[in-house]
């Protein structure tokens, strides 16, 4: 492992070389042929793709191909609710909405609520579970299809992965999983059986799934393959994204236990303001004569790199950007105030969808009961 970066499913540090992580994970490239590809079915490319945002995978030519043959493929994702989302979170669910709007899939969402609580010291089960309520409203904002679309929390709908979770279980040896996740002697016994239920809904249909999310997660996937054709089931394939940067900073992530570092989607738009114009980590120079005639530098520039994610999502206008920044023509004042602009307009518009997937929550939430009939009409 480099010793400058860092990337497990709970901890990102250091400023991650993607390409070298493609190395140390064993996953490929998304190459331009295979983004013709995807621009060939869906009739345009997102804008994560296009960025290189989502820039790995496993198994997506063997999803497209059987896309392509009628096969068919599913998809899942998930969010472990310690706390409110932020817009780092949202990157691998806008991005799963746009695959189910182009390739009509069901999507399965997994919230673990066991999870956070097993790994917390600070949250209670059921602070894990009212957070679990809240971050459904944000995902099904999104605009999932309510037809296709299953959420799930963990310690509901317990009753229906349990068989299955035990199948995968008894394939993960406790050194299996020491040396996937760091586990220790002192660590609980349940965060030990814990991997076998976030790997139970990749074999939820017996079509090839596919999970887009950040890599942070791909250790899982990794334990996955390894068992999943010996019970029966196909190797999962991911699309895998890059993590949206901290605001205070180019390394590590944006993440949820420092708040200075995240804009949570339910942040006010004078709130994003002042965090924006005084946090942001500056590619600029320290005054407006340096910048003038040395210029800024983009790759470092938080205002920017979120901009280039996702916020401005016009080719044209980013790159014009991206040079009037390097050249000295635009100031660091100037693109913050861009992003604020763009942010603000994005949160608006999230919370009044919000409002609207209040109303929505029992046509996605699946419990035990609803569950049932979910299983029979898969599996029939
Ligand atoms: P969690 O809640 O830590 O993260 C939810 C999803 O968001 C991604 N993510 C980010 N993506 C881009 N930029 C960031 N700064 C950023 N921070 C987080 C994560 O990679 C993840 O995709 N154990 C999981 C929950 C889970 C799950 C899954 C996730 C269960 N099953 C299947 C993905 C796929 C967790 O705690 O995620």
């Amino acid at each position: 492992m480099d010793e400058t970066f860092k990337v497990t499913p709970w901890e990102v540090t250091g400023k991650v070389d993607y390409d070298k992580l493609i190395e140390q994970f064993g996953t490929q490239k998304i190459t331009p042929d295979l983004k013709d590809q995807i621009r060939d079915l869906a009739g345009d490319l997102h804008v994560m793709l296009r960025r290189d945002v989502f820039f790995s995978h496993r198994d997506l030519d063997l999803i497209l191909q059987d896309y392509r043959s009628g096969k068919g493929f599913f998809m899942y994702t998930g969010r472990g609710p310690s706390q409110a989302m932020h817009i780092g979170h949202l990157i691998p669910f806008l991005f799963t909405k746009w695959l189910q709007d182009r390739f009509g899939v069901n999507v399965y969402i997994e919230i673990t609520d066991d999870e956070k609580f097993l790994r917390s010291q600070e949250y209670n089960l059921d602070q894990t579970r009212q957070w679990s309520v809240d971050n459904i409203t944000d995902i099904i904002a999104v605009g999932f299809n309510p037809d296709k679309t299953f959420i799930f929390q963990d310690t509901e709908y317990i009753r229906n992965m349990y068989p299955l979770s035990l199948k995968i279980a008894k394939k993960i040896t406790f050194s299996m999983a020491r040396a996937t996740f760091g586990l220790d002697l002192s660590s609980n016994v349940g965060i030990t059986f814990y991997p076998a239920l976030q790997i139970v809904p990749t074999m939820f249909e017996r079509k090839r799934c596919l999970i887009p999310a950040g890599i942070d997660q791909d250790p899982y996937w990794r334990l996955q393959r390894d068992m999943a054709e010996g019970l029966g089931y196909f190797k999962a394939a991911q699309i895998h994204s890059k993590f949206l940067p901290s605001l205070t900073g180019p390394e590590g992530k944006m993440s949820s236990s420092d708040p200075e570092s995240a804009i949570y989607l339910s942040d006010p738009p004078k709130i994003v303001e002042r965090k924006i114009m005084k946090y942001a980590f500056s590619g600029g120079q320290p005054t407006i004569e340096l910048q003038r005639k040395l210029g800024g530098n983009p790759d470092v520039d938080v205002a920017f790199q979120w901009l280039y994610y996702y916020f401005e999502q016009d080719d044209y206008k980013i790159r014009k950007m991206e040079e009037d920044y390097r050249s000295g023509r635009m100031l660091t004042g100037e693109l913050k105030q861009i992003l604020i602009d763009k942010l603000n307009e994005f949160l608006e518009a999230h919370r009044g969808k919000r409002d609207e997937a209040q109303k929505l929550i029992n046509d996605f939430k699946h419990d035990g009961t609803l569950a049932q009939e979910m299983w029979k009409k898969i599996h029939e």
